[in-house]
């Protein structure tokens, strides 16, 4: 491939409040500009097409997280020692720790109780009949997750916060940055508590890592880590794909009555929504030596961006990428990574938005906006913060 010398430069700022909350148009003008382009307000390089984001994301040889993949020194420590921010044998070995607890075997014995407390959730909300959307979206994960990590009753209130402000935090160091920091790291200060209490519920994923450190598997720090990898990931990404679940089919009533006369869609419409509305804007990775990309030399120690919510937009890779259809096969969608890295969660997140899904095609003959939606201001999750709803029952 012919080395590019000119790299295309983007003066805007992708972490500012407007562009936050209106991302599409940067994203848009990033990929027009071509495959590797200089963010020159946070001196790194944005990937805003699909190709180069798969690329990197299955290089994991060339393009590192163990510098971590945040766009800030503070939070890249702060990172040290989770499966996220880990490579080689040690992210392997972290994540085997915790895999046989998201196997599909290990997801099948949850089913029956995640799609009693998703029935649950819908049906108080239809008898509500006008609710948040954000709202509805956040009970499931809050009582499926918690539990399955193992955190204790006592401190749960303080989870959202926290685990919202762990991905903020994850930002270049900009206002939200620095005011989310104490919430993220009062997060690992509760976590590392827990563990010194012993105080995680039995038979949890808590429980697994407790007693891998006893039997010398991982240090006893690592425990407050991965206990918060597997925690803070888990709410926000899931709330931001039900609430925009219901904020698209609220706003595409014939994708609704799509999949009200074919349930059988709902796989393909939970990869839609996640291609479409991608919960996680952005991650990093640190190019382990000099090497190139899409024709563009890459020295060593530089930080690229993996910009997921683009490339699941990228007109060369999707047909008609800003129409929302549950129709298309997006299962290639990049929204959960891809790779080593690839969310090890996601199992568990189709689980719950499905649950939810179906208890709403039960329940619900039409789903309406009744004001205006809000975007929440978060560098990294890409989510509602308010959507008023009416649901009509069926
Ligand atoms: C719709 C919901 C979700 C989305 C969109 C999402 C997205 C992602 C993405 C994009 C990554 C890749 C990070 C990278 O490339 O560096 C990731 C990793 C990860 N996710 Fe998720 N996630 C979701 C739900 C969950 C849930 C429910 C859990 C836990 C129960 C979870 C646990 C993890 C963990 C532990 C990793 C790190 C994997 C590794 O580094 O090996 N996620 N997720």
């Amino acid at each position: 491939m012919p080395v590019r010398t000119e790299i295309p430069v983007y003066h805007p700022d992708l972490y500012a409040a407007s562009a936050i909350r209106d991302t599409y148009p940067h994203y848009a003008a990033l990929r027009d500009l071509g495959p590797v382009v200089r963010l020159s307000k946070h001196k790194v390089y944005a990937l805003p097409r699909y190709a180069e984001c798969k690329q990197v994301l299955l290089d994991d040889d060339t393009f590192v997280s163990s510098g971590g993949v945040g766009l800030n020194p503070v939070a890249n420590r702060v990172g040290q020692g989770t499966t996220l921010c880990s490579d080689g044998e040690e992210h392997a070995r972290r994540r085997s720790l915790l895999a046989h607890r998201l196997t599909p075997r290990a997801l099948r014995a949850m089913k029956d109780t995640v799609e009693q407390q998703a029935a649950a959730v819908v049906e108080a909300a239809v008898a509500r009949r006008t609710v948040d959307a954000v709202e509805v979206a956040t009970a499931l994960p809050m009582s499926v997750v918690p539990d399955l990590v193992g955190w204790p009753q006592q401190g749960r209130e303080h989870l959202l916060r926290w685990a919202g402000a762990a991905f903020d935090a994850l930002g270049p160091f900009n206002r939200q940055a620095v005011r989310a920091l104490p919430a993220s790291l009062g997060m690992l200060r509760y976590a590392r508590g827990v563990v010194r209490d012993r105080s995680v519920l039995d038979g949890s994923m808590g429980d697994d890592l407790l007693r891998a450190s006893e039997e010398g598997r991982i240090m006893p720090a690592e425990c407050a880590t991965m206990m918060l990898d597997y925690l803070a990931p888990s709410l926000d990404t899931t709330i931001s794909a039900i609430s925009s679940a219901l904020h698209l089919f609220a706003t595409h009533p014939e994708q609704w009555r799509l999949l009200k006369a074919d349930p059988g869609l709902v796989p393909k419409a939970v990869n839609e929504v996640v291609r479409y509305e991608s919960p996680i804007r952005a991650f990093g990775r640190i190019a382990a030596r000099d090497t190139e990309l899409a024709g563009v030399p890459l020295a060593e120690g530089s930080r690229v961006l993996v910009l997921y919510g683009s490339a699941n937009r990228d007109p060369l890779e999707w047909d008609d990428p800003d129409t929302f259809d549950i129709r298309r096969d997006a299962a290639r969608q990049l929204g959960f990574g891809q790779g080593t890295h690839g969310c090890a969660g996601q199992g568990l997140a189709r689980m719950e938005t499905s649950a939810i899904l179906h208890a709403l095609l039960e329940r619900v003959d039409r789903i309406k906006v009744t004001g205006t939606p809000e975007w929440a201001l978060n560098n990294i999750i890409h989510c509602l913060e308010r959507l008023p709803l009416e649901l009509i029952p069926a």
